[in-house]
């Protein structure tokens, strides 16, 4: 049995009608992005800005979706004290042993188990009769019991699901044990009023309600996950589940920064509150932007590029005379500096490790003198370095740390007389191999000589270029995604040199796939499809 798992931030809460639980699944819902997977570092990563922001429970993945998923999952458990640290699982035994299992050595764990309740779902996908269905939620509810306190249960579907089965779906799990019960809005159909009414519905029909939390989980595919999830608050919700830079299935989640911002700027009329430290909010959408390798877009609401610009002259004039003309929140608020213009091949190594503290990245000796040897390189080339240009250097530096495949030389012949040549050298393991290729453009033919350097039969889904800052000079940003048995993976790669930008985004993605394939196991997306094991 594991010990007390009501987290120390959760029963603060407990005792605070207008106190709302943020359960962030960037983890395990975020991660289920096609294309959006990290490594057991990235993992830790997002984990530890989670917990020191201020997120009650943190969703750290599906342990028995893959080894990989395992391994995050206890190491998280095991280092994450303030945050609960929750595990997902279908309705099957073997699921709730192995989420069980990977939560071993939390100070705090959840197991969540979820099984659909809807008419579409329980026929097509579990072909399973409602009266087994609500069998299972007994039995999986129980034995997540045995080895947890703290059990949270999904109806998955839960929007579609006939209103009176939900009912008793739902008394089923709370009299079996659930202490938090979630109302997923899995493929993002409803609005603001009809899931209102289901948490009303719920909580003066089922009789023992009042002995669990209500969790909101939404989906964005009609663009309403937070205004749904905000007006499941309204109607009794305590807990909001939801991801950083809105990151998951399809459409995504409800954005954890619109919901918290949202509390915080409209608490006159949704007087709620949550634990979040706002200031953090900038940092951790970077952190999520960068080990995912998924730009967030310009015009996002709180961590957008242009969320704070003001650009028509009108507006750039009002802001001049009274910054609350067009400005409903400070972006200091959500930790968004003015964008400064840092340093220069003059700055020395005391300068770039302040301005790292600044940026809040703290790194080994061996990374930061790494970091260091790069970023001198760059001030070589490049005259003004700012703050993104030293966030895309450190962050490339951590995600490429432990790569096999690494770029040591690029040139590259192109222009109006083709054909274009790339001539590359790689390290391989610490072995040089050298490749000249031909390619229909330079991109192409650096692509071509790396899939004969390391053969493999991925392919590339995406190739995105996109300037750090502005100016000529700017460092290009290159996103690559390939796709090889059903998983997808991301990289970035930056560099004043958009061809050798492009060169690192393919290896580093490359890179990510060779890890996937040495841990093995399902992907998780698969590990949904399949969601049908129950018994
Ligand atoms: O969207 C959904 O229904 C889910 C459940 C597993 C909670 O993610
Ligand atoms: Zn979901």
């Amino acid at each position: 049995m594991i010990p007390d798992s009501t987290s120390r931030r959760g029963k603060q809460a407990a005792d605070s009608a207008g106190r709302v639980l943020i359960f962030d699944t960037t983890l395990r819902d975020g991660e289920q992005s096609p294309g959006a997977s990290m490594n057991l570092e990235e993992k830790i990563q997002v984990a530890e800005i989670l917990e020191a922001m201020g997120v009650d429970v943190i969703e750290a993945g599906f342990p028995i979706a893959s080894n990989g998923d395992f391994e995050a999952v206890s190491e998280i458990a095991r280092r994450v004290k303030d945050s609960v640290v929750c595990g997902l699982s279908r309705a099957g035994a073997k699921d709730i042993e192995r989420a069980g299992e990977a939560l071993r050595h939390a100070e705090r764990g959840r197991i969540h188990s979820f099984i659909s309740t809807s008419p579409v779902h329980m026929k097509h996908k579990l072909q399973m009769e409602p009266e087994q269905v609500l069998d299972a939620i007994v039995a999986s509810v129980t034995l997540a019991r045995n080895l947890v306190d703290n059990v949270e249960w999904s109806a998955e579907d839960a929007t579609r699901t006939d209103r009176d089965f939900l009912c008793r779906c739902v008394e089923a799990a709370i009299k079996a044990g659930a202490t938090t019960i979630n109302i997923p809005d899995t493929v993002g159909y409803t609005v603001p009023t009809e899931y209102a009414d289901i948490f009303t519905m719920l909580r003066t029909r089922v009789p023992n309600a009042d002995k669990a939390i209500f969790s909101t989980h939404c989906h964005n595919d009609l663009g309403l996950a937070v205004a749904n999830s905000l007006a499941g608050v309204g109607a009794g919700a305590r807990q909001v589940e939801c991801t950083i830079n809105g990151l998951g299935e399809r459409a995504g989640n409800a954005a954890l920064e619109e919901i918290v911002m949202a509390l915080r700027t409209r608490a006159d009329v949704m007087p709620y509150d949550t634990g979040i430290n706002s200031q953090m909010i900038a940092r951790a959408s970077k952190v999520v932007s960068s080990v995912t390798s998924f730009p967030v877009q310009y015009n996002k609401a709180i961590v957008g590029l242009n969320a704070f610009a003001h650009e028509s002259g009108i507006h750039q004039d009002g802001m001049l005379k009274h910054t609350q003309t067009y400005e409903i929140m400070t972006p200091e608020t959500v930790g968004v500096k003015q964008t400064s213009l840092v340093m220069g091949k003059h700055s020395g190594r005391h300068a770039f490790i302040h301005k790292l503290e600044e940026l809040g990245y703290k790194l080994g000796d061996n990374q930061l003198e790494d970091a260091f040897t790069r970023f001198k390189a760059l001030a070589d080339r490049k005259k003004q370095i700012y703050d993104e240009d030293i966030e895309a250097l450190v962050d490339e530096e951590i995600a490429h740390a432990q790569d096999r495949v690494k770029l040591v030389s690029l040139s590259i012949i192109a222009g109006t007389r083709g054909p274009q040549r790339a001539t590359m050298k790689l390290d391989i393991d610490g072995r040089g191999v050298l490749e000249e290729c031909e390619g229909n453009g330079p991109v192409d033919a650096i692509f071509n000589c790396i899939k004969t350097l390391v053969p493999h039969e991925a392919v590339l889904e995406l190739y995105q270029v996109h300037a750090v800052t502005e100016g000529t000079d700017a460092q290009a940003e290159v996103s690559v995604r390939l796709a090889e048995k059903g998983r997808s993976v991301t990289a970035r790669g930056a560099d004043p040199d958009t061809l050798v930008a492009s060169a690192k985004a393919y290896l580093g993605a490359l890179n990510k796939l060779m890890v996937r394939r040495q841990r093995g196991g399902v992907a998780v997306s698969e590990a949904r499809v399949h969601s049908t094991d129950v018994g």
